[in-house]
């Protein structure tokens, strides 16, 4: 099922090449298709109005025809008794369809139930037999029907009915046949049709019109987003977009300049790392090269000299070797996220307590670690959390004069498992905690009780090291100092849950 749906998906979202046709612009496409649109809806709406209005107006006029024929038909019972014997009153007849069809605006014929004519109002129709038409068969049979048929008297199309002309007990006497010109109502269906295609055509105009300033709407933040990303990819990075347009398009503008904002500070950051990576790099080497040269020049004959400079291009080695897996693990740990396992960190916490304890030992330092023989199983990288451990002791150890005091404990609490490293060392100025953990931060490098050697101790990088790998395991770091009376370095990771 899966593989289909992908297929469905990849089928529907795969750019339509072969729809050539389409203008390439997105303004100019969503007014094709609004127009489009627009043209199918109000053509099918103007073509259903127009017909059904045409056909109400035959069916009114036949309708009002065939009223009239009843009317006439039941006025012209009497006079149609006497018209075969009484001239005078044949004479009526004729007089009174005469005025029937003035008042109808149309013709009146009578024809005697042999459908001969007897009588009409309009001259230019002779005496004649009327044909088998629809209206008089249906007025023979009781019922009523209308026939629209080119009139060969007048040569024209008109509309017909007819209506039986009932004698006393009912019988038939003869039949009563109206008829009107269609030209009258050609002549108004064109009207109607012509009044509905010009509202259509001005309905049609505003909207290209609205289409016009909707594509617009729509378009518009969209080409912006495009040439301001151009132009940020060109590298003018302090470019950004006015967010405009419908809601999405405006948070589309909106998430853009956040995301510009994000590559600007990335890139920022990532400068002022290389500058401060180049500058830490280059006083060490600079001090070796300067070493090299007073050897090469004084060393032959100056074993003291030697001695000297080789303890100290030693110790500017070991920095430089530092500096570079600090910058390494940096890379790696912000570069991807680390392999993690459920791990019962107090294994990893001895391992690295043995380690420092004799360093700590060597420097004069009480070394006391408080850890349980099991801790709450954390997800984490053993290496990593070993690195967090020692870059604290690490500090702890180096901040902290002789005589004095660092510790290791770890418990669990709530959710999470507590690892703290304390020292009774020189403490962190208030101002300077906030700081401490950005890369190459140092408080001050003469404060370090190794600083008497020539790089100063540190190049500020181990706190941003440990603080991005605690981030990384979802976890964080706390610290509290007190100038001269030493720091809290507090670890929060949390607790596996099962
Ligand atoms: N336990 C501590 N006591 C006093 N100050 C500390 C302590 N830990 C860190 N600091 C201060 O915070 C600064 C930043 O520490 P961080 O570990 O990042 O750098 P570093 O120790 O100087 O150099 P690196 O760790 O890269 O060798 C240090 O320079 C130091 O001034
Ligand atoms: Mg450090």
């Amino acid at each position: 099922m899966k593989p289909f749906a992908d297929t469905a998906i990849a089928l529907w979202t795969r750019p339509r090449e072969g729809i050539n046709w389409l203008p390439r612009n997105l303004q100019a496409r969503l007014l094709l298709t609004y127009v489009t649109l627009m043209l199918l809806g109000v053509g099918s709406l103007i073509a259903w109005t127009g017909e059904r209005l045409a056909v109400q107006t035959i069916e009114q006029a036949e309708h009002d025809l065939e009223l009239h024929a009843q009317i006439i038909a039941n006025a012209l019972r009497e006079p149609l008794d006497y018209s075969d014997e009484e001239r005078g009153l044949g004479r009526s007849l004729a007089a009174l369809i005469g005025s029937y069809a003035q008042n109808i605006g149309g013709r009146v014929t009578v024809v005697d139930t042999q459908l001969k004519l007897v009588e009409t109002s309009d001259a230019r129709v002779p005496v004649h037999v009327e044909d088998d038409h629809p209206e008089f068969v249906a007025a023979r049979a009781g019922s009523e029907q209308h026939n629209i048929r080119w009139d060969e008297w007048v040569q024209e199309e008109r509309l017909f009915v007819a209506a039986p002309v009932l004698g006393e007990r009912g019988q038939p006497m003869g039949y009563v046949q109206l008829s009107i010109s269609m030209l009258p109502l050609y002549a108004a269906m064109a009207q109607t049709w012509m009044t509905i295609i010009g509202v259509g055509l001005v309905v049609l105009v505003i909207t290209v019109f609205a289409s016009i300033v909707l594509a617009r709407h729509i378009a518009v933040p969209v080409e912006w987003l495009t040439a301001t990303s151009e132009q940020i990819a060109a590298g003018h990075l302090e470019r950004r977009v006015v967010p405009a347009g419908p809601n999405e398009i405006r948070r589309l503008g909106l998430a853009f300049n956040r995301m510009a904002e994000r590559v600007q500070d990335m890139l920022a950051q990532q400068r002022e790392f290389v500058d401060n990576a180049a500058h830490e790099l280059r006083s060490p080497l600079t001090s070796i090269r300067l070493r090299i040269e007073m050897l090469q020049e004084h060393g032959e004959n100056n074993h003291e000299l030697t001695r000297r400079y080789l303890g100290q291009m030693g110790r500017e080695v070991d920095y430089l070797q530092r500096l570079v897996d600090h910058l390494l693990t940096l890379a790696s740990v912000e570069g991807h996220a680390p392999a993690l396992q459920s791990l019962d960190l107090s294994g990893v916490l001895f391992a690295t307590a043995d380690e420092v304890e004799l360093v700590a030992q060597q420097s004069g330092l009480a070394f006391h670690a408080d850890l349980p023989d099991h801790l709450p199983r954390v997800r984490a990288n053993p290496e990593q959390i070993s690195i967090v451990v020692r870059n604290l002791l690490d500090n702890a150890c180096k901040y902290t004069h002789r005589g004095g005091a660092v510790a290791l404990s770890a418990r669990a609490i709530g959710t999470s498992v507590e690892i703290c490293v304390t020292d009774t060392g020189m403490g962190i100025p208030g101002a300077a905690l906030p700081r401490i953990f950005e890369r190459f931060y140092r408080v001050d490098p003469a404060r370090s009780r190794v600083s008497a050697q020539p790089s100063g101790g540190g190049a500020g990088l181990g706190l941003s090291l440990v603080r991005a790998i605690v981030e990384r395991h979802g976890g964080r770091i706390d610290v509290q100092s007190r100038e001269g009376q030493g720091s809290a370095f507090i670890v929060r990771l949390p607790i596996e849950s099962v």
